[in-house]
């Protein structure tokens, strides 16, 4: 019934995973180490793809049917909302970013560290105040009725790291993933 849920706290703790990359990259680059700027680029490539395409449209739609279950939650649904915009644009933003660095080699430090840690708060705060917030309260209060509707409007769509089969290019970064 609320599988949606299940999928929706899946993706957030492979999001987890990658922020916790990106953290560690950064954390390299301030020891004045060079950070692997393509591993990088992969997992910023992943997050404005399958997060802010997939992940947070389908958040949307269970918001959208919440808000008409449970109009106290509007403020909550609404600051959510706006937040994958702001995610969305911070995520091309750091994209554009480590674009630059991977090609150029040459930039301040603090031009891939203040985005690049402010993405990464950003998008933890998100997750953990949906899954406080948002996430128990659509269990409590959807029915079935309103799960198969939900369901019915989101469509399947596959995850390109943590899905059945990896796609080539992110497969270096799955395998770093799990050894790691
Ligand atoms: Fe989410």
């Amino acid at each position: 019934m609320a599988d949606l849920i299940q999928k929706l706290q899946r993706d957030h703790s492979h999001m987890a995973r990658l922020l916790k990359v990106l953290e560690e990259e950064l954390d390299t680059a301030a020891k004045s180490d060079p950070p692997d700027f393509q591993r990088m680029q992969l997992v910023m490539k992943y997050m404005t793809r399958y997060p802010d395409e997939v992940h947070h449209p389908r958040e949307d739609v269970l918001f959208a049917r919440l808000l008409e279950k449970a109009p106290a939650v509007g403020a909550t649904i609404s600051t959510l909302c706006a937040e994958h915009r702001v995610l969305a644009v911070k995520g091309q933003e750091l994209c554009s970013v480590l674009d630059a660095a991977a090609t150029e080699h040459v930039i301040r430090r603090d031009a891939l560290e203040t985005p690049g840690r402010e993405y990464i708060a950003t998008l933890y705060r998100h997750m953990r105040f949906e899954e406080t917030e948002i996430f128990s309260v659509a269990r409590a209060r959807l029915g079935t009725e309103d799960w198969l509707v939900i369901e019915s409007s989101v469509d399947e769509q596959r995850d390109p790291i943590f899905g059945d089969s990896v796609e080539s290019e992110y497969r270096d970064l799955y395998a770093y993933i799990f050894s790691s």
